[in-house]
């Protein structure tokens, strides 16, 4: 029986799992799409590295063309990272009427509606389920098993190495750079985890979700992004103080017509159950109108969690191969991109002020916020050792974004407030 040839772009972290996964369950795949499947070829930069998995010497080459140029091979799986160059490759290798499946992000939240649109004009398939919350198979089932709700909400763990490096500092009390170490170790984080930790490779993810949960063009540029570089061990034992968890959240909220999509740093109240995902777990919270609450939980990040997503999809390609249906996956989105503006916004904040400790400091605040219609959920006041300063931290009511930016404003403008040390956004009633 003829196999199935695919052409492996990558033999890193996803690379060999993919390698592992598709060797360990080749009887599983065999039963399900009827054939057996064959890696023909594994692009790398270095021939001479060595490798966590066991793989004949002339399979690997560090010439795309040996891939791109193979008429034999059917399946393009792409796990190298990086933008340009692996754009260029898979544009080629879809013109040359090969499916593609990619774990890439960074590439879909920027090329995406791109690539699909190559991908549908040859009749390919192009598949991307391992780029969001790893192992989770929460693309499809945003595409497939809400297919017929109407999403309203979407909030996610998305990044495994910001959740394992906050699980750490908070639980175990560990510092910050010695847990993005050891995340960095074990796989999770990307090659510079600068994009990790600043959040910007959960707002690729965000705008992915937002792109299909709501069927809407959501750009990269349109996801408002904070990463978790500021945050203190301060921060953290306040909010524990207060009943909260920190967690990077991505945000993504439909009222109307009119979507938001955040990532930042977020309070959440402990019993939250965002709170509980752990390490480099991701989950994502979805809610329908009609099925209403939804969770997706599991591995966002490492070798074989995510190289189950990248194997399921390469088994949905070749299903599509034995229907003939390929390239007809690719939805064209349903609405015009309408952003929500400041007003519209609305959130709960924690606020932590290094203050003057003297008369009328405290009246003095409470006053700015309720010229702004906005109250306290939760304060605490405590003295700072030294040049009589104290340390407030409260929580707000529900404020709308454009009043909490005038209310920090007036507050930069005091004498009397000395730093504003952080804000943060709190989800959920403690
Ligand atoms: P990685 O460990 O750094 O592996 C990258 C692989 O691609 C290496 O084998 C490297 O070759 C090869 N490569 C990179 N640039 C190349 C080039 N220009 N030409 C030829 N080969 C090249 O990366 P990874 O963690 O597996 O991640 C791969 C992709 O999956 C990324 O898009 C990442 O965002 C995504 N992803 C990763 C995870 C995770 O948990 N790691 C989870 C979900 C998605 P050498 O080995 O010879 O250096
Ligand atoms: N660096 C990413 C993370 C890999 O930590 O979640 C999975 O996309």
């Amino acid at each position: 029986m003829k196999p199935i040839y695919i052409g492996l772009l990558g033999l890193g972290t996803v690379g060999s799992g993919v390698v592992k996964i598709i060797k360990d369950h080749q009887d599983k795949i065999m039963h399900q799409v009827g054939c057996p499947v064959e890696i023909k070829k594994i692009l790398v930069q270095d021939l001479k590295k060595t490798r966590s998995v066991l793989v004949e010497n002339n399979l690997l080459t560090t010439n795309p063309k040996e891939i791109l140029n193979d008429s034999e091979i059917d399946v393009v799986i792409e796990v190298m990272g990086g933008v340009k160059d692996t754009k260029g490759f898979l544009l080629e290798a879809l013109r040359q009427g090969k499916h593609v499946v990619t774990a890439n992000k960074d590439l879909m939240a920027t090329h995406g509606s791109e690539l699909l649109n190559v991908s549908s004009l040859n009749g390919c398939d192009l598949f991307y389920e391992a780029s969001v919350a790893g192992g989770i198979p929460i693309l499809r089932g945003l595409v497939d098993g809400l297919a017929s709700d109407r999403i309203t909400k979407m909030m996610g763990i998305v990044n495994g190495t910001t959740n394992y490096i906050l699980t750490k500092m908070s639980k175990e009390g560990r510092a910050y750079e010695e847990v993005l170490k050891e995340a960095q170790d074990l796989g999770f984080a990307e090659s510079d985890p600068t994009s990790d930790v600043e959040g910007l490779d959960s707002a690729r993810k965000m705008a992915i979700l937002a792109t299909l949960g709501f069927s809407m063009n959501i750009a990269l540029e349109d996801v408002l992004v904070n990463g978790i570089s500021g945050v203190t061990e301060e921060d953290l034992h306040y909010g524990n103080q207060l009943g909260y968890t920190m967690k990077l959240i991505g945000y993504a909220h439909r009222q109307g017509e009119k979507v938001e999509v955040s990532v930042q740093p977020t309070f959440l109240a402990n019993h939250h159950p965002l709170a509980s995902v752990q390490n480099e777990y991701n989950a994502v919270y979805v809610y329908g109108e009609a099925v209403g609450e939804t969770m997706f939980y599991g591995p966002g990040a490492g070798s074989l969690p995510t190289a189950t997503a990248v194997v399921s999809d390469l088994v949905g390609v070749i299903k599509n191969l034995r229907l003939g249906v390929n390239g007809r996956s690719a939805v064209t989105p349903q609405f015009s991109k309408c952003l929500k503006n400041a007003d519209e916004k609305f959130s709960k904040y924690f606020l932590r002020l290094h203050v003057q400790d003297e008369v009328g400091v405290f009246s003095d605040i409470t006053s700015t916020f309720a010229n702004f219609g906005v109250s306290f959920e939760k304060i605490l006041q405590l003295p700072v050792e030294k040049n009589k300063i104290a340390e407030i931290v409260l929580v707000t009511h529900t404020a709308s974004l454009n009043s909490y930016e005038k209310i920090l404003n007036s507050l930069r403008d005091k004498k009397t407030i000395k730093e504003i040390k952080s804000s943060y956004k709190v989800e959920g009633n403690s």
